[in-house]
């Protein structure tokens, strides 16, 4: 459930899931982090499809916070922590080196572009710097001691933004791997190489 000034999810969402899942299949009491949640959808989807799991949510707008805590408490959800801030800076540096998953579906559209989308701020939705990329550019850089050494890094992008940013990615030391493609977006993971 979402409110006004919250965006509401689509679908492709799913996608984050899925992709979140598939990394810790393997690794027990994962910890999982979403940047950007909204309305908590996709942290709410892990947490409750792995009840081993620590998820933190994490969202720069007060309406989202709100309504992410609204949502899990109506799941009744003990395994997920929410909070408000910029990217990482709200998680404590006790997850360095363990979390296995960062998912991020923050602002990217080119201000040129922009379009209103009911009720949502323009900053829900226009990314920062002259590509849209610099929140993602920042989150990468800063995932990167977070992380596990097998942990994935999943963002969404334009299919032409993803096309450069991916170079970022590797030369930052990730191994960016095919995105699902949805359109003029693409939903993309990538992971630190192990070893
Ligand atoms: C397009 S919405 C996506 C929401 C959700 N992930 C979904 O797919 O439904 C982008 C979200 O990123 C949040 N956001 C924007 N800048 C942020 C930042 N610097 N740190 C954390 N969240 C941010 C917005 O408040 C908004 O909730």
């Amino acid at each position: 459930m979402a409110g006004p000034g919250v965006f509401v999810p689509t679908p492709d969402a799913d996608r984050f899931v899925d992709l979140a899942l598939e990394r810790i299949q393997t690794i027990s009491q994962p910890i999982v982090v979403e940047v950007g949640t909204g309305c908590g959808a996709v942290a709410l989807a892990v947490a409750r499809a792995r009840h081993d799991a620590e998820v933190h949510a994490i969202d720069l707008s007060p309406a989202a916070v709100c309504w992410t805590r609204h949502n899990r408490r109506e799941l009744g959800l003990r395994n997920m922590g929410v909070h408000r801030g910029s990217l990482l800076a709200p998680l404590s540096t006790e997850l360095t080196g363990k979390v296995g998953v960062i998912l991020a579906n923050i602002p990217y559209i080119l201000a040129e572009t922009y379009a209103p989308i009911g009720g949502v701020p323009r900053s829900t939705i226009v990314g920062a710097g002259d590509d849209g990329l610099d929140l993602h550019r920042r989150l990468a850089r800063d995932a990167m001691p977070l992380l596990r050494p097998d942990g994935r890094l999943v963002l969404q992008m334009g299919d032409e933004q993803w096309r450069r940013f991916s170079l970022e990615l590797a030369e930052l030391g990730y191994r960016p791997a095919e995105p699902i493609r949805l359109g003029a977006f693409v939903i993309a993971p990538a992971d630190r190489p192990v070893g």
